[in-house]
């Protein structure tokens, strides 16, 4: 079973693909097969003929892992995806079956695996699949980046909730 680590963050545009850029190029160093997963992506970019989020296609090319860039970025949201939930046209648990699919998928191929996370805290929340919810998914431990002392207020409502409650519980 690969390592893994899931990169969240106290907002948007706090470093989250910054970190991981750093962290995939040390991993490298240390584990032979390093691979990279945005569970579930919120800017659409379109790459290679498919469309995945902007932050995997970026890994993808920075560290030559293109053919592996589906399994990078299994659930991209689009302006609609969010109302197609809340209607139950998509379910949350379709959601979390594409990213562990696609994590499995993955974990067969490296030694460790770096996740990052969506935007702030509160994102995914509408679908039922927040950074909390992927992170205890997939079994990984946790790497916050913050900007400011405030923020950790955000951090123990949105994240210390989902993670304390007991395993398996919706
Ligand atoms: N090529 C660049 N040149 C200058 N500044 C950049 C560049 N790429 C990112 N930044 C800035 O660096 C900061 C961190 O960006 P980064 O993409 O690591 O954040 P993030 O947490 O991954 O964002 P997101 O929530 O969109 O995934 C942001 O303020 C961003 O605007
Ligand atoms: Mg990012």
């Amino acid at each position: 079973m690969a390592k893994n680590i899931f990169i969240a963050a106290t907002s948007q545009n706090c470093g989250k693909t910054t970190t991981s850029i750093g962290l995939m190029h040390l991993a490298q160093k240390k584990y032979r097969r390093v691979g990279f997963i945005k569970p579930l992506g919120p800017k659409p970019v379109k790459f290679n003929r498919c469309t995945v989020d902007k932050d995997a296609a970026l890994i993808a090319q920075v560290f030559d892992m293109e053919k592996d860039l589906r399994l990078m970025s299994p659930v991209v949201v689009y302006p609609d995806t969010t109302r197609m939930v809340v209607d139950g046209e998509i379910s949350p648990d379709e959601l979390h079956e594409r990213i562990i699919l696609a994590y499995t998928e993955l974990e067969k191929k490296c030694d460790f695996i770096i996740i990052e996370g969506s935007g702030h805290p509160g994102v995914g929340s509408i679908l039922k699949t927040s950074n909390a919810c992927i992170a205890r998914m997939l079994n990984a431990p946790v790497l916050m980046v913050t900007g400011a002392v405030w923020e950790m207020s955000l951090i123990i409502s949105v994240w210390a909730w989902p993670c304390l409650r007991k395993k398996g519980s919706k």
